[in-house]
């Protein structure tokens, strides 16, 4: 199994550019299924969710090909509605697929995602909402057969809670509907507003993304397309942390500072300056970093969960005590254990982590427990004394585009081996 070895404690100079967005590459991938035609998908980045998304079109009948940042989805004639147990264990949010089937095909078969490394990822939000627009949906042997016996029809939505996968299943499912369908109590991410821009430059009707209300008048075909995703925000919050953690002043290109307000001022906060120009910003960090009292992890536009393991790595060498609330997941904590192994001093209780900043890690060896929590280890062999090893780093490689290049560039002597 690949590790990835860091020497630490090295200043960081230079700059990256940030990759599209994970979160938003992939409900749009699945979205591509409703378009009879040939999509274009820029500024997709190279990481193995992408891969696995293509390979779930590829099996339903769609052609894909790779080019560089762009890939081509043509799903003209899609001939298949199931999705393989192996294909949904390899990807967990394949979940998006499912409205996006069942609108192009009136039924999907896929088998029930289990839970993941964050905890149980229930999909209750996403079946109730798809079975109010009439799909009939039965859980048989852990796999979901769904069938719609007349229309998909538009209707009325209230969300328990603002979840970002059963908005995107309900707007997928939505777009060719018959009727209107309104989801009240909608999540407000990013990545949602993006894809609402990919399908309707295909010619969708959809308003309201972004607020908590969202109208989808549903239209009977959508065209061919070309779309370049938004840049990821969590990323670029990532290679925030690392110059906060090394001390090192850091450009970044290809950055959306107002989708990243809630983390750009809590780096601010922790006495980061953060330069904004366009779509590029410069980090230059304290000599000493700040602790935050407390930070809690919201939906948006509160401070996103996904960003919770960097930030608690960049307190964890802050001057003083902070604390973490995490208010999304129910088991995002996994990956502290490993952080203490550097010599952090983090204690759990329930949600709340309690950050006692330490004036130096140190090296040691170390395994990843998911995807966010393993970026966190690897911004923190960046500042630790000594030699790191990373291993399980398949859970980076889901979301992170060439970040051992990326960092390398920048002057991390770290290398995969
Ligand atoms: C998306 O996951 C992201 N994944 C996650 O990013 C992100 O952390 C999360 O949104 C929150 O922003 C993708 O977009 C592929 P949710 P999703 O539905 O859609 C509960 C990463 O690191 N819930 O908003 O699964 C759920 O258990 C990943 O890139 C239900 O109870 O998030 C969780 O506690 C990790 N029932 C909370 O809501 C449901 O039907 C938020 O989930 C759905 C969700």
């Amino acid at each position: 199994m690949a590790e990835i070895l860091i020497n630490g404690n090295k200043k960081l100079t230079g700059k990256i550019s940030v990759q599209g967005a994970k979160n938003s590459v992939l409900p749009i991938l699945a979205g591509t299924l409703l378009i009879k035609g040939e999509c274009e998908i820029h500024n997709c980045p190279n990481i193995s969710d992408v891969d696995a998304s293509v390979k779930i079109l590829e099996a339903l009948g769609c052609k894909c090909s790779k080019q560089n940042d762009c890939v081509t989805v043509d799903a003209s004639c899609v001939t298949d509605y199931k999705i393989s147990e192996d294909l949904m264990r390899e990807m967990r949010s394949s979940v998006m697929f499912l409205g996006a089937i069942i609108g192009r095909m009136g039924k999907a078969v896929i088998s029930n995602p289990g839970g993941c490394e964050l905890g149980p990822r229930p999909i209750d939000l996403h079946l109730l909402a798809l079975q109010k627009m009439g799909v009939q949906i039965t859980e048989e042997h852990g796999f979901l057969y769904c069938d719609v016996p007349n229309r998909l029809n538009g209707t009325e939505i209230h969300l328990s809670f603002p979840s970002v996968g059963a908005t995107e299943n309900i707007i997928l499912a939505a777009v060719t509907a018959s009727g209107t369908t309104v989801i009240h109590n909608a999540a407000k991410e990013p990545e949602i507003s993006d894809l609402a821009d990919f399908l309707n430059s295909a010619g969708a009707k959809i308003c309201g993304c972004g607020s908590d209300t969202i109208y989808i008048e549903g239209v009977k075909n959508l065209h061919a397309t070309s779309h370049s995703i938004i840049p990821d925000r969590i990323v670029a919050a990532t290679y925030i942390s690392a110059a906060a953690v090394t001390g090192s002043e850091i450009y970044l290109d290809n950055v959306m500072p107002s989708h990243m307000v809630s983390c750009l001022s809590l780096f601010k906060e922790s006495g980061c300056d953060i330069v904004v120009c366009g779509k590029r910003l410069k980090v230059i960090p304290p000599k000493r970093l700040q602790r935050i009292p407390t930070v809690r992890s919201l939906v948006h536009p509160g401070f996103p969960t996904d960003a919770g393991p960097l930030m608690i790595t960049m307190l964890s060498l802050a001057d003083g005590t902070s604390i973490f609330v995490e208010n999304i997941f129910e088991n995002r904590f996994r990956y502290v254990g490993e952080l203490n192994r550097l010599g952090a001093n983090i204690k759990i209780q329930g949600k709340t982590a309690i950050i006692e900043g330490v004036p130096k890690l140190w090296g040691a060896s170390c395994k990843c427990t998911d995807l966010r929590g393993g970026a966190a280890i690897v911004v923190a062999a960046l500042a630790a004394e000594g030699q790191t090893v990373i291993g399980e780093i398949s859970h980076i490689l889901r979301g992170y585009d060439d970040i051992v290049g990326n960092l390398s560039s920048l002057g991390a002597d770290i290398k995969i081996i």
